[in-house]
């Protein structure tokens, strides 16, 4: 029997790296897809081709805590499939991790809840990278737009059908485990921690703001507490020259908001927008260098296709 299953990637909207330390984010599903195939094989060792991700790694640690789980001894065969390349920070290895535990799932028929394939995937994630909140694994397991606190303790689904948004890709792929390093590294530093938390704090206020204005349509609103956070992401040390550059050439050019998305460093820069100034956003951004990747929200979460 051969499976197909598929995850969504994500995009963050408001709260990277204060979630890791305790604080929500929100965090959307995107309808690119991450695709993976699975069957059992008759061979001596298990077969991976997966090219969208960036580490099969993730694949394999996926296969191997599957296998002891469930003290399964049978080969299997894994290939993937995508709607996005593992530079632009969508999040490939997040989604092929839920994608390959549901097929997996499937295949052997256990059955897994969807929060035990969170839980599964936030363990194989940590075990490779050894940091992270998890809100990327919870978009891509449970699709749609979440409000989102570390490890999964708070999963709240809001319910928005469709988000204006513009996605500009920076041309820089991010190390989203360094940045998080380095900053926990600054930590250390007592003067920084306390400038540091302060700016988690602020943080934590708009992302509460923006879960209501979200919930209320409020794009103006909403936009003008991306802003902010960008702001106080530049003050965290995060951003880029670049980045900055196509927020600005967003606001310039109407914008109700924009800011850098995920780890900064470098992956997409987001921008909120009304559809009569879609166009001119979308051709400033790429006149300063950026790709635009169409994308649009209310993406199911993990599903057998
Ligand atoms: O770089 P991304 O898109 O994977 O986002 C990282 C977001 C952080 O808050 C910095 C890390 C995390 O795991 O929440």
């Amino acid at each position: 029997m051969k499976i197909k299953v598929s995850a969504p990637g994500k995009l963050m909207l408001l709260g990277e790296h204060a979630v890791v330390y305790g604080h929500p984010c929100i965090v959307t599903a995107v309808d690119k897809r991450l695709y993976v195939e699975a069957e059992v094989i008759d061979s001596d060792e298990d077969e991976i081709i997966a090219p969208q991700v960036k580490e099969s790694r993730f694949v394999l640690e996926t296969i191997t805590l599957f296998k002891q789980k469930y003290q399964i001894k049978k080969r299997v065969k894994i290939r993937t499939k995508g709607d996005f390349s593992h530079n632009v920070g969508l999040g490939s290895s997040s989604a092929v991790t839920v994608a390959t535990f549901k097929a997996l799932s499937e295949i052997f028929n256990k059955k897994l809840s969807l929060r035990q394939i969170f839980e599964l995937s936030y363990e194989v994630t940590l075990k490779i990278q050894g940091v992270g909140s998890g809100f990327d694994i919870a978009a891509a397991t449970f699709g749609g737009v979440l409000y989102f606190t570390k490890g999964g303790k708070v999963i709240e689904s809001l319910e928005i059908k469709s988000l204006p948004l513009v996605v500009g890709y920076s041309g820089v792929k991010a190390d989203t485990p360094l940045i998080v390093r380095n900053l926990k590294l600054k930590m250390q530093n007592e003067k920084l921690k306390v400038k540091i938390e302060k700016n988690f704090v602020l943080i934590n206020k708009l992302v509460k703001s923006a879960k209501k204005a979200l919930v209320n349509k409020n794009w103006k609103e909403l936009g003008g507490l991306m802003t902010e956070d960008h702001e106080l992401l530049i003050r965290l040390g995060v951003s880029t020259e670049k980045l900055n550059i196509m927020v600005k050439a967003a606001l310039v050019t109407g914008a109700y908001g924009a800011k850098l998305s995920g780890a900064g460093g470098g992956d997409c820069m987001i921008a909120l927008v009304s559809e009569d100034k879609r166009r001119n956003v979308e051709t400033a951004i790429k006149k300063v260098g950026g790709e635009i990747i169409k994308i649009n929200n209310n993406a199911e979460g993990v599903r057998i296709d």
